[in-house]
């Protein structure tokens, strides 16, 4: 089955799915995009990506290229198109198509939007998070605007590749206050001793995940408890559990940091009870 990605008005096959040398997405990564995970055909806790999304695009003065309500339909048909019942849809939209010139175009010009949707593979998905995650830490090299989910992410896929390299799944990042920040592409978290589930405050420095704010509401529900703070790679090191979270992995335990075993190297409990109720409390449109 040929997939089929929605570029500027059209669904097209993936393959004629081209966007103009001169958009600005291509040529500055001045853009913005979300990442939702689909599940029994649905879109998991939509809602909350569409007001992150509206933000991103504030924040970077970027049009509403159509109206939240629509780009959601368009979004759900391009997912019912592809046929995923698990997997994500990944929608993109960047200033738009101009002659190249650093500053935004003097004439305004339509936003482009690009949205595709693929199918995951599930037991490979669980496998992943039954066995756990390596980690390697990374010095923090991103601008400080990693709040805007921009599609501006080459230290990210510099980090990721180190991390592959070294024979890890992720990168944290360290600032230079000597605290972990977040991964590559996910949230960091730790759980001490005595079951306090740690990460840092999503005020600034780390983009405000979609699952981590409902993870936080599914540690209240359980009655987990939450602290709030930066950490050390010292600390996570030696902490009882780590994890990370994402819309494209829900919560994978991480079970070495930097080649040493956090907690006895095994996928922990809290992580695990985490990955499992999760979707209880998330919204699906
Ligand atoms: N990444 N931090 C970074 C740098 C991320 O790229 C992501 C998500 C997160 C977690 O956010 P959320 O829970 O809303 O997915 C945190 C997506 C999945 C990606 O780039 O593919």
């Amino acid at each position: 089955m040929s997939r089929i990605a929605y570029v500027n008005g059209q669904y097209r096959d993936l393959r004629d799915a081209n966007v103009n040398v001169e958009d600005r997405g291509y040529q500055f990564a001045d853009g913005v995009y979300e990442v939702c995970e689909v599940r029994g055909g649905r879109l998991v806790d939509f809602p909350r990506h569409m007001a992150r999304l509206q933000r991103s695009l504030r924040e970077l003065r970027i049009a509403e290229p159509m109206p939240l309500s629509a780009l959601g339909i368009v979004m759900h048909e391009v997912v019912r198109r592809n046929r995923v019942t698990y997997g994500l849809v990944y929608l993109q939209i960047t200033r738009g198509v101009a002659r190249r010139d650093h500053a935004f175009p003097l004439n305004p010009v339509k936003p482009s939007v690009v949205i595709t949707a693929r199918a995951l593979n599930y037991a490979k998905n669980q496998q992943t998070a039954a066995s756990g995650i390596k980690v390697i830490t990374v010095p923090e090299n991103r601008w400080p605007r990693v709040d805007i989910k921009s599609v501006s992410l080459l230290p990210n896929v510099l980090a990721k590749q180190e991390a592959r390299e070294k024979g890890a799944y992720e990168a944290w990042y360290v600032g230079t206050d000597g605290f972990v920040t977040e991964g590559a592409s996910s949230n960091a978290w730790i759980v001490t001793g005595d079951g306090r589930v740690v990460t840092r405050s999503a005020d600034h420095g780390i983009l405000a995940g979609i699952t981590r704010a409902v993870l936080m509401e599914v540690m209240a529900a359980l009655q987990i408890k939450l602290e709030e703070r930066p950490f050390t790679p010292a600390e996570a090191k030696q902490a009882a559990e780590a994890f990370v979270t994402s819309a494209s992995q829900i919560v994978i335990p991480v079970v070495a940091i930097d080649g040493q075993a956090v907690g006895n190297g095994q996928p922990g409990g809290v992580a695990k009870r985490l990955r499992e109720e999760f979707h209880r409390f998330s919204a699906f449109s």
